[in-house]
């Protein structure tokens, strides 16, 4: 092969490559890091409907973790939101907001398009990380 051709093929499958990292990062297609609650108290099946972990400084640390790793990239560190997704800081408290949190992280939510802006997250993480997660954005609340 004369060497522009050997040139030509290697540009365009580094094209390819480049094409192929914008794709996977456009889709939010990002392999979500497990989250070990092993450490809290254990839930059961049944899902609750009010978080059993609310100030609990081990659930706190253990949901830091484990938000800054899975939601952070749509919705800010610390929760802080960038603009991408919404500030979860201003999460209802209590009771009200619980249900909610769980509804979103659970189910995810697609656009009127079908297009999922946030995966669903039922089935990759155990309810004991969810609530650990929603025990951290609570102490990170604002009005
Ligand atoms: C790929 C981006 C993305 C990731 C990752 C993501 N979310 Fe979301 N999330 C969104 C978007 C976008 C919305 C807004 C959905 C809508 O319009 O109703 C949302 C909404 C929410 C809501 C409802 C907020 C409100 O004010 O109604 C909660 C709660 C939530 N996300 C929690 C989480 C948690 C917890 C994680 C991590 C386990 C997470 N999200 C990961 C994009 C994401």
């Amino acid at each position: 092969m004369p060497l522009s051709r050997i040139a030509m093929a290697a540009a365009i499958v580094l094209a390819g490559a480049t094409l192929a990292d914008k794709t996977a990062f456009a889709h939010g297609d990002v392999t979500p890091q497990p989250i070990d609650a092993s450490e809290l108290k254990q839930l059961g099946k049944e899902w609750l409907s009010e978080n059993p972990y609310r100030g609990d400084p081990k659930a706190i640390a253990i949901g830091a973790s484990g938000y800054n790793q899975n939601c952070a990239r749509c919705h800010g560190l610390e929760a802080i939101s960038g603009g991408i997704a919404p500030d979860l800081r201003y999460l209802e408290l209590g009771k009200t907001g619980d249900e909610w949190f769980l509804e979103r992280i659970r189910h995810g939510k697609k656009n009127s398009e079908g297009t999922t802006i946030m995966p669903a997250f039922e089935g990759v993480f155990s309810q004991e990380a969810m609530w650990a997660i929603r025990a951290f954005l609570e102490s990170k609340h604002e009005e």
